[in-house]
């Protein structure tokens, strides 16, 4: 993806707070996450061993891994609890109007 480029990947309307939703970013898998109000994008593939993370459970902003229950922080992509030990990717996020777009990995 270039640098500057933003995808349209979903509208604010389909992810009320405290809701993920799984979406397809070019060649990444991402995982939107609406945390009290703003809305956060990292890998939804989990480091450990690749379980779909939109498939587990998002507590304020820690999503807990479906398989084996690793936590990451969701704005950060930091790990919180193992086993995973690698961070996830965070992707810049930009609102217009109702549309949410996705960005290149920030940093
Ligand atoms: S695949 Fe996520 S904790 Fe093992």
């Amino acid at each position: 993806m270039a640098e500057n480029d933003f995808v349209k990947v979903a509208e604010l309307g389909e992810l009320s707070p405290g809701k993920m939703k799984y979406v397809e970013v070019g060649s990444d898998q991402v995982l939107l996450a609406n945390v009290d109000g703003t809305i956060y994008a990292c890998d939804n593939v989990c480091t450990h061993a690749f379980a779909p993370l939109a498939e587990g459970d998002l507590d304020g902003e820690e999503v807990e891994c479906p398989l084996h229950g690793s936590v990451f922080n969701v704005t950060t992509g930091e790990v919180i609890d193992p086993p995973a030990d690698e961070s996830l990717r965070v992707f810049q996020v930009r609102i217009e109007g109702d549309d949410i777009l996705v960005g290149p990995p920030a940093g």
